[in-house]
This record gives structure tokens, sequence and C-alpha cells, in this order.
């Protein structure tokens, strides 16, 4: 889960390279590095830390170098350490490369090129690779640009796992190659110039732009040119795709933190998600799903898989797709599913949640679900992510691009896509239209109820202010509210390091309700209207414990409590994207007051592309 970028053009490397892994820290912030060629020669400069070490280590003033690649590492193979950053060299110094995943048979060649007389400096798995590079590369009858590419294909053809890679050579100073393979690299197209990244977001305002590489596809570049080839040196036509999410997407905008503009940016996400996919007095519209009645009657189980929050909007989806379409769901941690037997064949529809499109557990389950012989629908944020080209079908949210790591305008994105799709199901097979007319014009007012939703903080913030130095907290609801309570905790955890558990309010008397003294927190989500009068007295039982509460409703409450946080009403099927976000901002403004860094919170990554 690291982030790589890389620059060929005419313009200085280094400040393209260091704003690109700047914004790329999300992806990992142990240590970074990057390599320019200077006067022909490469030259790498790594630092301990983060971007902002890097750019005041030693060394840093002279490069001046227009070709170079860089590196921001979450270590999974060697401690975070100098010897461990990327880039790393072969032993003759004559190859440089940056790598994002994992070379799970690394042991194996290391072995092999010790037994050819390489030696290795640091412990990751990384290094095996350019001194395999150089090991073809010295072995090779090639001459030209075909003895570094042929070099680094066979390479690539001894490797096991997940890479993307940057490479560049001593021998060829105004070229570089990059491949990729189960890890995410696009390659923004510029004048003459071209920029590498782990996403879109990261280059986004330099171009707008952008190949996108499938597995095993290579790129040799020059500042004029690309050739992209495959694994067997066989040329491959690209076309360059222009993306729409504009540059100042990818600025905060104003905003402290990228997570709190992320949170302001829900109405306008939810408005773009719904697009014209629903609309006034007619039916919905997803033209990228082509499901036919006889298909769907067909089905007798669809699976939603997914990870994090990204399950936790898959929750909601179950009880959506379940109450209109009358079609059984199962919600799966992708890295359960995978590794399992799941009962699948061609009546299984397989939904997969992904923001970013490049988490590997879902990859993997996807990849499984489509041997088995289900149908597959990805539900992505990111244009021409890895899931999205691998499944039958893929529908995007419109979130823009998610920087912090904490999921939040993703997943109420992801919910009201899901909703388009359980509506658009139910559409086609003709049933619970009574349901489903309503439900389209609930969620036509959702961005209006979203904004004045965050008209109203200042509770929240209060509460925050007395809570902060807590230890624990519990997070209770019934049906959808229990979905947002896990996402609620989620949250907390992440960005506040508070330990928090979710229950299903019901099942407090079953053992979680002896945890309950004086003064513990306990965060209550009630927008039920069938289940209200058991929801309160579920936190009833807390507070005669001594417990103080949150309470998010829509609902009227005839009981005084300590914080009720009052939103708009709305169908309950959807009312997770309105409940959800007191509880992004109570997660938000705790994380504040202990003086955290919100968008980066410790041992996180925002995609996790290794398992
Ligand atoms: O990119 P994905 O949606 O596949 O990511 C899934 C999870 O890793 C992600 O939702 C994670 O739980 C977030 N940090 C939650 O805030």
């Amino acid at each position: 889960m690291c982030g790589i970028v890389g620059y060929i053009g005419r313009k200085e490397a280094k400040p393209i390279l260091l704003n690109g892994l700047s914004r790329l820290e999300y992806r990992g912030y142990d240590s970074a590095g990057i390599a320019t060629i200077e006067s022909d020669k490469i030259v790498t400069i790594k630092s301990l830390g983060r971007v902002s070490d890097l750019e005041k280590a030693t060394g840093m003033d002279a490069i001046k170098g227009t070709l170079g690649i860089g590196h921001t590492r979450w270590a999974t193979h060697g401690k975070p350490s100098k010897e461990n950053s990327h880039p790393h060299m072969d032993n003759s110094n004559s190859f440089a490369v940056v790598h994002n995943g994992i070379i799970e048979n690394y042991a194996n060649l290391k072995d092999f090129l010790i037994n050819n007389g390489y030696t290795f400096i640091s412990q990751t798995d990384t290094e095996v690779i350019p001194n395999l590079i150089h090991f073809h590369y010295s072995q090779s009858n090639e001459t030209g640009n075909k003895k570094f590419i042929k070099a680094v294909t066979d390479t690539c053809n001894m490797l096991k796992g997940s890479y993307a890679l940057e490479i560049l050579a001593n021998d060829f100073p105004d070229n570089m190659i990059v491949v990729r393979k189960d890890s995410p690299l696009v390659i923004g197209k510029g004048q003459d110039e071209k920029y590498i990244s782990s996403d879109i977001p990261a280059i986004l305002s330099f171009t707008k732009d952008f190949y996108l590489l499938n597995d095993n596809e290579f790129a040799f570049m020059s500042r004029d040119n690309i050739e992209f080839f495959d694994k067997g040196l066989r040329p491959i036509q690209k076309q360059a795709q222009n993306i729409t999410w504009n540059a100042g997407a990818a600025e905060k905008e104003g905003f402290e933190d990228f997570m709190l503009k992320e949170i302001h940016e829900q109405s306008k996400s939810i408005r773009e998600t719904i697009g014209s996919r629903i609309q006034e007095n007619s039916l919905s519209s997803l033209p990228d799903l082509e499901m036919t009645k006889e298909y769907l009657e067909s089905v007798n189980k669809i699976f939603i898989i997914a990870c994090g929050t990204a399950m936790h909007a898959g929750y909601v989806g179950k009880t959506l797709i379940e109450s209109l379409c009358n079609i059984p769901v199962e919600v799966e941690a992708a890295s359960e599913f995978r590794y399992r037997n799941p009962i699948i064949n061609d009546k299984t529809l397989c939904l997969f949640i992904s923001q970013s499109g490049e988490t590997a557990d879902t990859i993997a389950a996807l990849k499984l679900a489509r041997f088995k012989g289900a149908r597959t629908i990805a539900v992505s944020n990111v244009i021409g992510s890895s899931i999205s080209r691998e499944a039958d079908y893929t529908l995007y949210t419109h979130a823009g691009p998610e920087i912090a790591v904490a999921s939040t305008k993703a997943y109420t994105a992801q919910i009201v896509l899901l909703a388009i799709i359980a509506i658009h199901c139910a559409e086609i097979l003709g049933i619970n239209q009574e349901k489903v007319q309503e439900l389209r014009n609930d969620i036509l007012l959702l961005p209006s109820q979203i904004e004045e939703v965050l008209k109203n903080t200042n509770d929240i913030k209060a509460f925050a202010q007395r809570v902060y130095k807590e230890e624990d907290m519990f997070f209770i609801g019934r049906g959808v509210d229990y979905a947002v309570a896990l996402e609620g905790s989620l949250k907390l955890k992440e960005i506040s390091y508070i330990h928090s558990e979710a229950y299903p309010s019901g099942e407090l008397k079953h053992g979680p309700i002896a945890l309950i003294e004086n003064d513990v927190t306990v965060i209550s989500v009630l927008t039920d209207r069938l289940l209200t009068e058991k929801a309160i007295s579920n936190i009833q039982e807390v507070v005669t414990r001594g417990a103080k509460t949150f309470i998010v409703t829509n609902q009227e409450l005839n009981h005084s409590f300590d914080t009720v946080i009052n939103i708009p009403k709305t169908n309950v099927l959807i009312s997770p994207i309105l409940s959800v976000i007191p509880l992004q901002l109570l997660a938000y403004y705790i994380s504040k007051e202990k003086g955290l860094d919100v968008d980066k919170p410790r041992n996180l990554a925002k995609s996790v592309t290794v398992e």
C-alpha cells in the first residue's frame, strides 16, 4: 500500500514528484524517496518519515533532472528505515525501481540472485527487482531499447504477487518503463510529457487525460512518445481517456482537513451520483446495467462483498434489495469470502463495492465469483479501477476523489447507488411499485436534507469536547440503524483511536450491558418509526445504568435524553445517508480535540492493495 509517482518531460521533475508524493501520502507515510536522472546518471534521495522530511534531505537542492520516479512507503517487508526506503537500486547502481505491491516469491528470487553473486542491503521484497533486471540485462543478446524492455519483461515473468513498478536505467537516461499487475498505476498525458501515479487525484492538477494500464501491460516512455506492450512484447493500442474530475476536487479548498471537506461535500456527491439515474415522475435509468426480467427472476441469491466502510454500505444495500426486489442478500467481508468455498452458480449475482476499486481482497473475491460462474457488478468511485475492469458491469459513484483515509462521502454515495440499483431491479421485476415510487421521490430530497444536517454542528462539537478523553464507547441501533452504528464505530476507532463497539440494540441484554456503568458513552441511532419504542427501551436501559447518551434521530422522542441530534425525516431505507453524518462529525471533532492527524490516521492506508 505504497504510493508511486513519476514524471518524464521538460520541466524539473523534483517539485512534481514531491507534490505527487505528498498527495499520495494517504497510501503510506513510513518513508519516502525519489530518483532522478542528473547528467545522464541516476541519483536517489531517501528519507525516513514523511515527504516533508524528504524535502529537507541532503542533496535535494542539487536535484534538477526532468525525469524521475518517487515513492511513499507503507512498510510490509522490512521495518521503516532509510535502507528499506524506495527507490531501490541493483548492485551496480544501473537500475532504480519503485514498487507498490508485494512480491510473494521474493525469498526464492533472493536465493537465486545470491547464488549468482548478488548482495542485498535492505530487508524488502522489492530489492530483488532491480537486481533481476540487471541479471537479465547483462545476459541479454538484444540491443537498443529492446534490451532494456526485455530485461524488464523477463523479470516480471519471474515475479509472483502484485506490483506497480517504475524503472529507470543509467543506459537509458531519456526513458522510463512502467508496468502494473494487481496494483494501481495510471499515466497522465501532457504535451511532450507524462505523469505517472498510483491514483488520478495526485496528478489531476497537471492533466485530465489518462492512459489506464491493465494487468501485465507495460509502457516504454520517452518525452514525446509512449509505447504499450504486453509481457510477450506484443504492441497494444491505447487511447487516453478524459477524466471529468476538476483539479480543485483534490485540494482542501479552505477546509482544515480533507475529511471535513469531504463530509461537507456529501450533498454534492449524492446529487452527482443520482445524476439522471433518478428523475421526477419517470423510471430509473441505469444504462450500464443490462438486466432482463428473466435473468432477475432466475437469481436466487445476491452476495454483496466489500471491506470496511464499503461493507457497511453493503449492509444497507442488503435491506434495500431485499425490501424492493424480494431476493435474499448476504453481505460478506471480501477477506472471508475469498478463502471459503461460497456456494455460487449462474443463479448468483455478486455485487462488489470498493471506493478505490483497488482493494486486494475485493479484487480476489471478484475473480473467485467470476470463476464460479456468478454474474458480477462493481460499484466503484474510480473510473478504470481494477474492479471495474474485472466485473461484468460497473456502476460508478460520482463522489469525486476521496483523499482522507477515513471514508465519508464515498459511503453515502455507495448507499444512494445501491438504492438506485434496488429500485432499478424492482422496476424490471415489476414488483413493489408503490414503495419504489416513494423511494425515488425521497432520494431526490436527499441533497437538500444533507445540507440541513450539516448546519447543526454545535451540539456535536460540544459533545466531542465532553467525551474526547474517554477510552471506550458503544454504538447501538436496530435494522439499518445498526448498520450505521457499525460505520460510526469504525469512524471513531480509525481517527480518534478510541475503542468502540457497535451492537444491535436488542443484543445489549445478551452480554454487552455488563460493560455499561456510570458515565459510559452510548451512541444511538434511531430512525425507524416501527422500531422507535423498542429502541427507546434499549436506551433507557443504559441510561438507568448511568450511561450518557448521544442520539441521532428523526423521530419525536417523548423522553428527555442527554444529547439529541435531530435530522430530517426520510424513508428509513435511505436514512443512513443522513444519520451517519453526525457520527462522521463526532469522530472528526473528537480526533481534532485530541490533536490527531485526521486525514492520515496511524497504521492505516487509504487503499489496501495488499492482503
Ligand atoms: O477502497 P475500498 O472501498 O475498497 O476500501 C475498503 C476499506 O479499506 C475502507 O472502506 C476502509 O475501511 C476505510 N478506511 C474506512 O474509513
